[in-house]
Order: C-alpha cells, then structure tokens, then sequence
C-alpha cells in the first residue's frame, strides 16, 4: 500500500486553470452528464489537468472542486485514491510505471525494476538529473497475460526482457517514445498465444461467423439479440423495460405488457405486498406537497410512483425506518438504492430547513 500526499509546498504553483482549449473541453465534458450528477466529471477532469501540466497540483484539485461545485476535501479523496493521478512532479518525457504484482514478478518484474533504479533515479518517484525521467511500482495494470509489463502516459509496453525496457527508456529520454509500438514486445497479437496457436489450429475448421453488430449510439441501449430483433433506444416506448436514467433517477424495471408470463409472475413475486405491514403509511395529497424531485436518485417517475403509495412531502421519508425503507425499495425494485443514496438523512435535512439546511449538510445544492 502506497502513502499517497500532496506535493511539499514548495513544488506548488499558485494557481491553476483550464488552458483554452482543455476549458471548452471541460465544458462539454461536464455537459455530458445529467443534471446535477455533475460531480461524475471529477475523474476526467482531474485527469485533463494532469496532462496539461504533468501532475495534479492542489491549485487543481481546488479548481476542479470550485467547477463541480464539490467539497474540496471530496476531490483530494478522489486524486489520493487513484494511483493514476501524480501527486508531485514526475518525469516530462516519461514516468514508468512498473507492474510488481504476481503474474509480473513471477516474469521478471525486479529486473525491470533494477533497470529503473541504474537508468533512472535509486528511489521510486525521485526524477534523473535534468528531470525527464522518473518511476514507480504499481499494482496489476490488466495485463497479467503479457506479463512483465510497464505503463508510460497511457500506453501498456508488454512481454518485456530488461534489455527491451532499457531500449525504451534511452528513446523516451531521447524524446522519441512514440517510435516504440505499445502492446506486446514479441511476435504474437495483443494477448493470442505466444508462438503461435497450440489449440483449434485445423485449417478445415472455419471461424464462427461473427454476430452482426448492432449500431450503437449515445441514446442506444444493446438489447441481447435473442430477446430483441432490432436495437432499442433508452426511451423506446414499446420497450418500457428499459429506461433511460437520464433524469438522474434509477432506471426502474417495469413488468411489460408484451413480457413472457414467467417473468411478470417473478415480477409479481419479488415486489413486496401493497398490504404488507412495513409499508409506509401514506398520506391525502396535501394543497402543496414537496417537490421529492430534491432528492438525489428521485426522478418525476419515481416521484409519481411515491406519490401514488400516498408518499408526498420530506417528513414523511426522513422518519421511514429499515423495514419500510426496505419495502420502498423492494417496491421500486431498487436493490439498495435507498440506503445508498441516504434519502432520509436527505429528506430530513430538506424538511428541517429546505435548500439552505440542505447545502450545509452535504456541502452542495439538492437537485
Ligand atoms: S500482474 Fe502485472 S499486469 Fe497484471
């Protein structure tokens, strides 16, 4: 396990912002997410900042925090966790990032390692004398198969001997990194047997034809073949089984008309009784009741649906307890939702003192 810090004070700049270019990139990445889900841009963001200026500073994880309108300490959490995110100045030409986990140290990870340590600095992290160069030892980068393996930027350098990583780290520093093809080292295909098939090598078997690609977009959901015959957009209506969470609410499976029997009576089955004891009491619709909308993972159809069950204002959810919260959940077939997303420490917040009580319990606006 790595102790992950800020930078001493020292290596910090005073400030940080967006050059042109990554601010209109930020824009549209931000545009991407639904309403007030925002905050699911803190990773590419943060990720964008690391790439103009070669590590996540403070000035930028403030900047990030004051764009997402997220609690600072949030974002710290998030650039502390990742080991993807540098927290100090690392080599401008390239930083190698050396897989030490089993499969790679069975194949020859400390020799990559010592190679590092002659060719770069003695110590994880410290950069070579004009600064161009540094490493580290990370855990397994997905590429067990090809193992011992290496990470620059954001290219995998796999099947390596110390020779080879020798040879790649004299054309980094030499500013020619991009002459070296990433993936594998030797003769085989991304991970395909290295020398050659050992395995369904008759040459009179054909290849299973390939399943025709569905086309897919932003708005289009996959459905397996053998249930649909054509793609299915999110909001498809003759599909309501499939629902965009596009308003910011939990997709909410819904038994459809055209469903099997089987499935509707496990439907049936699963969804908890309306008679059942620990469903919260309901409610006559007040004049003005709350707008539950406030409450993250609460979209307009859940809010319908609570609405019906004579669930109407913030008082009524903050005092539900485990087992209705349970059967609210298992209503809305929410698998945990509830609990997740704390709609009762959030109701009562809103209850007690609408948005302001809100902003000073989360640190943020509700929805
Ligand atoms: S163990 Fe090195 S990539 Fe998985």
């Amino acid at each position: 396990m790595s102790v992950r810090r800020l930078a001493e004070e020292q290596f910090q700049p005073a400030g940080f912002s967006f050059n042109e270019e990554n601010s209109v990139w930020a824009e549209a990445t931000i545009r991407k997410y639904p309403e007030g889900r925002q905050q699911s841009a803190v990773i590419p963001l943060l990720m964008r900042a690391q790439e103009q200026d070669g590590w996540v500073t403070r000035a930028a994880i403030e900047f990030v925090a004051e764009k997402l309108s997220m609690p600072y300490i949030r974002v710290l959490e998030v650039a502390t966790f990742y080991t993807q995110f540098q927290l100090k100045p690392v080599g401008t030409r390239a930083h190698v990032q050396v897989c030490g986990t089993t499969p790679c140290m069975l194949r020859g990870a400390e020799d990559l390692i010592k190679v590092c340590k002659s060719r770069i600095h003695a110590e994880p992290f410290e950069r070579n004398a004009d600064g161009t160069l540094s490493w580290e030892e990370v855990e397994c980068q997905g590429a067990c198969v090809n193992a011992p393996m290496v990470m620059i930027f954001k290219d995998s350098y796999e099947d390596l001997t110390p020779t080879q990583l020798e040879h790649i780290i004299d054309r980094f520093q030499a500013g020619k990194g991009s002459d070296i093809k990433p993936g594998p080292q030797i003769d085989r295909f991304h991970s395909a047997p290295a020398g050659g098939l050992t395995a369904l090598t008759d040459a009179d078997v054909k290849p299973a034809a390939k399943p025709k690609a569905l086309p897919l977009d932003a708005e289009t959901v996959a459905v397996p073949p053998s249930n649909a015959a054509k793609p299915v957009t999110a909001t498809d209506e003759t599909n309501p089984a499939i629902k965009s969470p596009a308003d910011g609410e939990t997709a909410l499976p819904e038994a459809s008309p055209k469903a099997k029997p089987a499935k509707a009576e496990n439907v049936a089955a699963s969804q908890p009784s309306l008679d059942d004891k620990n469903r919260p009491a309901g409610i006559e619709k007040p004049e003005v009741p709350d707008d539950l909308k406030m409450i993250s993972g609460v979209g307009p159809k859940i809010e319908g649906i609570l609405n019906t069950i004579g669930i109407y204002t913030f008082a009524q959810i903050s005092g539900w307890k485990k087992a209705e919260r349970e059967w609210v959940d298992g209503y809305l077939k929410f698998s945990g939702r509830i609990e997740r997303d704390d709609w009762v420490k959030q109701a009562k917040a809103l209850a007690k003192g609408g948005e302001a009580e809100y902003i000073k319990v989360f640190g943020k606006k509700p929805r």
